[in-house]
């Protein structure tokens, strides 16, 4: 989704400002823009597609101050031009405003702004209204005037807004979109996402929802929505300045691939006391909390519910409590069961994404007891939770996820078995014989990541086809949806996954030799059930493509390739099995010529409904 950086410091904020958006760059956007505050009025330059054409059209000298704000745009309401791309003026470019979000009674607002004071629109967005709107109550001060502003407006936002007459400030408001503070000697910026600021400085505030921050080269000040100053402590985030960057890889995605053995091992590594024992950062759940829950909600969406559905099984085998789990968006307007004996877990990597965080709010007022797994540090959902357990993934860029999702299913074998082995459902002996899976888990994953020739060789050879379909059973159907999503997502093959048994009620109809099925089979128990379906598969004439443990080599005889898995518990199989289909996945879309890291209409950070 959209990203904002404003920066104000003693000079050259176009260079801080453009650097800080390519840091947001893996939000998605489709055009960009800048502003900077030039005498009585603000020059505002924009351009469509990437941040180098916007480069280029601001690249004059003159064109800079010590203050700016910018924007990248993702079109909502209004096609990608440059009329809609972001900053906005007011008529006389004295405001200029940019904005994340959707302001849901803009043509109400654009209406009355028309009929009562002659503005005259130049874009078709809804978020030209808030400039127009701060220019109408502006009489010299800008917070009172945004603040005048805000009152007006019903939605989510987050806007930076700055006034030609005052170059030394630039105002910032949110609600429900993410808005966060950089602090430095002699500057201070404003972002959408912590990565825009780590060059510059890693300590940061967090804007809450409905507050107003003023931000001079030496000040920032929070405001409250009454008006009060907040006081609210620094936090320095231990994320590296270079963590976001694509280091020698040709992807975020790939480079981001690699990097899993490191974020497993720190995710795990982390909490584990040294008597083995489990510490969950900032948990405070207590036996009796535990031990009074009677049903648990997952909620997350995309590759999140993917990791929520291991960890629906998971949970489920190690706590004995019924585990249901839900896309956000489906289980906000269903009927749910939600009270004071309700556990309920949201999954997500950015920790904005709206449909996640409004069912999260839903279940809060509900009684629900909120536990929430997130990888960016302060995001709504994790201040908005009652608990929170961090991902150590450290920024994921790439679009398509794969360091979140597996430390997201680190974290839900931790939760299982914290929770299991406080109820007393999970035995001593279990305990220990899981975390010394997990605890081999890193080197593991290093292991198969060194056969990364091997699945690039299969992606060259089945790149070209138009179906795909991903089968397992157990923990592989909930790994075949992760496997399916990543292939879709970057290389727009059709993909589609399906539990292997339900097979035979449908799908199979499409199955013939132009398909190609990749059939998860690492769970033991259902081995023998899998090789049949693939033999049914096989009757057909479809390629498969095998995904087994070392060792279960009968998958050959019905398999045309078989991508083999290092010897581990079934439970944990689901971390190893899916680095081979992200990795596929990585190849198939880079032979197509696809745009890896930020593949055409998807976002990195979903903050609209
Ligand atoms: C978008 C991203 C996905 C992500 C999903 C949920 O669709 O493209 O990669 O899985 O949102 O995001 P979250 O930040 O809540 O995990």
């Amino acid at each position: 989704m959209c990203g904002i950086v404003g920066y104000i410091g003693t000079d050259h904020a176009k260079e801080k400002v453009i650097d800080g958006l390519r840091r947001l760059e893996y939000r998605g956007y489709d055009s960009a823009g800048i502003a900077i505050p030039d005498g009585r009025k603000i020059r505002i330059v924009k351009a469509v597609g990437e941040l180098k054409n916007l480069e280029a059209k601001a690249s004059d000298p003159t064109f800079d101050a010590p203050v700016a704000i910018g924007h990248t745009r993702w079109a909502t309401h209004g096609k990608p031009t440059e009329l809609n791309a972001h900053p906005h003026g007011n008529m006389d470019n004295s405001i200029a405003i940019v904005h994340n979000g959707i302001i849901e009674n803009y043509q109400e607002l654009r209406e009355w702004l028309t009929v009562e004071y002659g503005v005259k629109f130049k874009s078709e967005t809804d978020s030209e209204v808030i400039a127009h709107l701060i220019g109408l109550y502006y009489d010299g001060d800008l917070l009172s005037a945004v603040n005048k502003a805000v009152a007006d407006m019903r939605g989510a936002y987050a806007v930076a807004a700055m006034a030609a007459r005052e170059p030394d400030k630039i105002v910032a408001v949110r609600k429900d979109t993410p808005l966060v503070v950089g602090h430095g000697s002699g500057f201070n910026m404003i972002a959408s996402d912590v990565p825009a600021l780590l060059k510059y400085t890693r300590d940061v505030y967090f804007i809450e929802n409905n507050e107003t921050v003023v931000l001079t080269k030496d000040s920032v000040v929070i405001f409250d929505e009454k008006g009060n100053e907040v006081e609210r402590d620094i936090q320095a985030v231990e994320w590296k300045a270079d963590a976001a960057d694509k280091a020698d890889y040709d992807h975020f995605m790939l480079k981001e691939i690699h990097e899993q053995p490191r974020v497993i091992q720190d995710t795990l590594f982390n909490r584990l006391n040294p008597d083995d024992s489990i510490k969950l950062d900032d948990i405070s759940m207590t036996k009796e909390d535990i031990d009074n829950f009677n049903k648990i909600y997952i909620i997350a969406c995309g590759t999140a519910y993917h990791a929520g559905l291991v960890g629906k099984m998971v949970i489920e085998k190690m706590t004995k409590i019924p585990v249901e789990i839900d896309v956000a968006s489906e289980f906000r307007y269903r009927e749910t069961f939600i009270d004071d004996r309700t556990l309920f877990i949201a999954i997500s990597q950015s920790g904005e994404t709206l449909d996640t965080l409004a069912a999260l709010r839903d279940a809060k007022e509900r009684g629900a007891r909120i536990l929430s797994v997130v990888n960016a540090v302060g995001s709504s959902i994790a201040r908005e939770s009652h608990d929170v357990f961090y991902t150590l993934a450290g920024p994921e860029v790439a679009v398509a996820s794969t360091k979140a999702y597996t430390t997201q299913l680190i974290c839900m074998y931790l939760i299982g078995l914290y929770m299991g082995s406080t109820k007393g459902t999970v035995g001593r002996e279990y305990y220990e014989f899981i975390l010394n899976e997990l605890k081999e888990l890193p080197d593991k994953v290093g292991r198969i990541l060194l056969s990364e020739e091997k699945y690039k060789k299969l992606a060259e050879r089945y790149h070209f086809n138009d179906h795909v379909f991903f089968i397992g059973r157990g923990l592989d159907s909930g790994v075949s949806y992760e496997g399916s999503l990543k292939l879709k997502e970057i290389s727009y093959i059709h993909s589609f996954a399906i539990a292997a048994g339900e097979l035979k009620h449908g799908t199979i109809a499409l199955m013939d030799a132009d398909s190609l099925v990749i059939a998860l089979a690492t769970q033991d128990r259902l081995y023998e059930k899998m090789v049949s379906n693939i033999v049914e598969i096989q009757a057909r004439g479809a390629h498969i493509i095998g995904v087994a443990k070392e060792g279960r080599t009968e998958i050959e005889k019905t398999s045309d390739e078989v991508i083999y898995i290092p010897n581990c518990a079934d439970e944990v199989a689901p971390v190893l099995a899916v680095i081979p289909l992200q990795i596929f996945a990585y190849y198939v879309a880079l032979e197509r010529g696809c745009n890896i890291d930020k593949p055409k209409n998807l976002a990195k950070s979903v903050t609209v409904e």
